[in-house]
């Protein structure tokens, strides 16, 4: 390692080295495992967009859009922005091929990506980070939250968090939002001077974000507030019913939080984040919500949206700070020999089996058979194959079953059928 290095990676960004990188596959390989079980397919879009794209879709007064976007102007002298957000570039993308209006169904997509945000770094909030996020696109009911947050669940699950917190709220629509916002001005006007700097320009333009402050006095301030949840619409209350609804049907635990009101615009209804103790005040293992208006926002026809982005680096602080191991790359097969003669010929076994569709590895060091036994079972191998001078002269090997130990000389050539018939149905030692 070089002590002080000429360069070194942008603040809040971070290599990725071999040693990281398989913990960096696990949680990517299953989240893509886990959007695909429930139906959904992968988009890519460019690592930059028109800034208007983010500037109308994310709005022009969120910190992402007045603060956080990695902005330029290329050399055609058109403005663009590195992918501050998963969402707009979807719902740009579906726009743009036809996808969306009358006849379009519903789109179910999901898309794991870096993503630019010009931040103060800390634990947790990098500059670069990565998203596993997902979208359905075309589907206006409660159902469609709720199998959204259920995918975020599960994918959790499958990367073993299973202890963190599902918070929900809505924000209404156009209709009750208005309403609410002058309710909320009209709570908070006496307390206007105690208000943080920030705060007050967000009375004036969006007072529900006051709800995201993090300074405590604000938090105070604000904690006696009128609730949304207390005075949505009548449509809007009986789809948050509905979701509620939804989630208990699929055994999925919540807790209602009014606190929960997103750093984008383009929200409506339905807002949530997942969030885990082990994060410290960055605490959002995911975020997401419904956006029915967005479509429309960025040119299309009215579409209906509800989708979630996921923190990857955060999930993998999280299953770090609880223990949870990738589980072992499997090994179907440790092709071991006992004796010299049969050193030379585990190598050229191992290669065929692996033509044969199995996983297969050797001792390229030579070791003894004992040596070579305990990294079988290091490496979680699900058989031995064994080659000694008997089963060379017989063309033969002895196939052992390292959970069962159930063993039996097999000939070379029916080695990989013979192993998946005994994987399928393991018959028992005698
Ligand atoms: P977001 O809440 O801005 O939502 O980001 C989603 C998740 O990304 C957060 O919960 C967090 O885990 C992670 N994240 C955000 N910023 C950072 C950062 N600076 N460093 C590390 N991790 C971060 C969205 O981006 C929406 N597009 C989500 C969505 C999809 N809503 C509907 N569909």
């Amino acid at each position: 390692m070089t002590a002080n290095p000429r360069f070194q990676a942008p603040r809040g960004t971070h290599d990725v080295l071999p040693q990281h990188a398989a913990r960096w596959q696990w949680i990517e390989e299953a989240f893509r495992a886990t959007c695909r079980r429930a139906g959904f397919g992968e988009i890519r879009t460019p690592t930059f967009e028109d800034t208007e794209v983010f500037a109308r879709g994310v709005g022009d007064t969120t910190d992402i859009v007045t603060k956080q976007m990695y902005t330029f102007e290329d050399r055609g002298g058109r403005s663009v922005t590195l992918r501050a957000e998963g969402t707009a570039p979807v719902l740009r993308a579906l726009i743009q091929h036809g996808a969306l209006g009358a006849g379009g169904g519903v789109h179910k997509v999901f898309y794991l990506t870096p993503i630019f945000r010009y931040e103060r770094p800390q634990a947790g909030r990098l500059r670069e980070h990565h998203q596993g996020g997902i979208e359905i696109v075309g589907a206006p009911g409660p159902e469609a939250d709720a199998e959204v947050i259920g995918v975020g669940i599960a994918y959790l699950a499958a990367v073993g968090i299973t202890d963190a917190e599902l918070r929900l709220n809505s924000i209404g629509d156009a209709v009750c939002r208005t309403a609410y916002r002058d309710l909320l001005r009209a709570y908070l006007k006496p307390k206007f001077d105690e208000l943080c700097p920030d705060c007050q320009v967000r009375f004036e333009r969006n007072p529900l974000r006051i709800f995201d402050c993090k300074v405590p006095h604000c938090r105070e301030l604000i904690a006696g507030a009128p609730a949304m949840v207390d005075h949505l619409c009548a449509d809007c209350r009986a789809h948050f019913d509905g979701v509620q609804a939804a989630l208990r049907a699929r055994g999925i635990a919540f807790t209602l939080d009014p606190g929960i009101v997103r750093g984008l615009d383009y929200y409506t209804r339905t807002t949530f984040e997942v969030t885990h103790g082990a994060l410290g005040a960055q605490d959002a293992l995911l975020g997401g919500g419904r956006y029915d208006g967005l479509a429309e926002l960025l040119g299309g026809p009215p579409t209906p949206g509800v989708g979630f982005g996921c923190g990857l680096e955060r999930v993998l602080l999280v299953t770090e700070k609880l223990g949870v191991q990738p589980p072992a790359a499997a090994l179907d097969a440790y092709v071991a020999a006992a004796s010299a003669a049969a050193a030379a010929q585990v190598g050229p076994l191992a290669y065929r089996l692996r033509s044969e569709g199995l996983a297969a590895d050797f001792d390229p060091l030579g070791r003894s058979l004992k040596a070579q036994m305990k990294e079988a079972a290091r490496r979680n191998a699900a058989f031995a194959i064994i080659l000694g001078d008997d089963e060379l002269a017989a063309g033969e090997a002895t196939l052992r079953d390292l959970t069962t130990g159930h063993q039996g000389r097999v000939a070379v050539d029916r080695l990989a059928a013979t192993l998946l018939s005994w994987r399928k149905s393991p018959p028992q030692p005698a």
